[in-house]
């Protein structure tokens, strides 16, 4: 039998560009013992993003990334992946659109998480668009990024049933906790792939 104790955690960068409670999350996680993957880089396109205090909590190298020329960006953000020997990108409420080019040099190594069942609402304000398509559920994904806006391979999704009077607040705070349920089990989905 194959023991996986004492295997080699993966490093996994998450790119945020607000709150952050989904890269909270995966940091717990990673703390557990056979939780597979180590948090070793946040990314944020935004100084301000709130999310950035908890690389500052557990110790977690952090870079912000100036957005104002998309090439000079990317190219800085692989410098930080290569320098920090990262195995996978975990996207988590990143706000900027990775280029094809980046893509493909990190090719199914990016996953997302998105707040809706795709390929239904690609894009934003995905709980207020299946309110107004009197949708019975909404939920979210995890999914491979490929160069297409939310279209990659989908890796795990969960439903949440939209509730009479529901208004998208009270709707995206109900996912938002199945998000947190969702993203280690596709990550660990994943890295035994990897
Ligand atoms: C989540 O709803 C995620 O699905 C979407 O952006 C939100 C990020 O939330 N892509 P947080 O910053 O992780 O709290």
């Amino acid at each position: 039998m194959p023991r996986l104790i004492g295997a080699k955690k993966k490093n996994i960068a998450v790119f945020i560009s607000g709150n952050g409670s989904n890269l909270q999350n995966l940091i717990k996680h990673s703390l557990k013992k056979n939780s597979g993957f180590i948090v070793n880089l946040v990314i944020s396109n935004k100084i301000k993003a709130k999310g950035l205090k908890y690389a500052k909590k557990y110790k977690i190298n952090k870079k912000v990334i100036n957005y104002r020329n998309i090439k000079m960006a990317e190219k800085n953000i692989l410098k930080e992946l290569k320098e920090n020997k990262i195995n996978l990108v975990c996207l988590a409420g990143f706000m900027k659109i990775l280029s094809g080019n980046f893509i493909k040099k990190f090719k199914g190594k990016i996953i997302n998480i998105h707040p809706s069942l795709l390929p239904k609402y690609k894009g934003l304000k995905t709980h207020q668009k299946a309110i107004n398509n009197n949708e019975k559920y909404s939920g979210c994904s995890v999914h491979y990024v490929n160069s297409k806006l939310d279209s990659g391979k989908i890796i795990l999704q969960k439903k949440v049933k939209i509730l009479k009077d529901d208004t998208d607040v009270m709707l995206a705070k109900r996912v938002l906790k199945q998000e947190h349920l969702l993203y280690p089990k596709a990550l660990k989905k994943v890295l035994t792939n990897l």
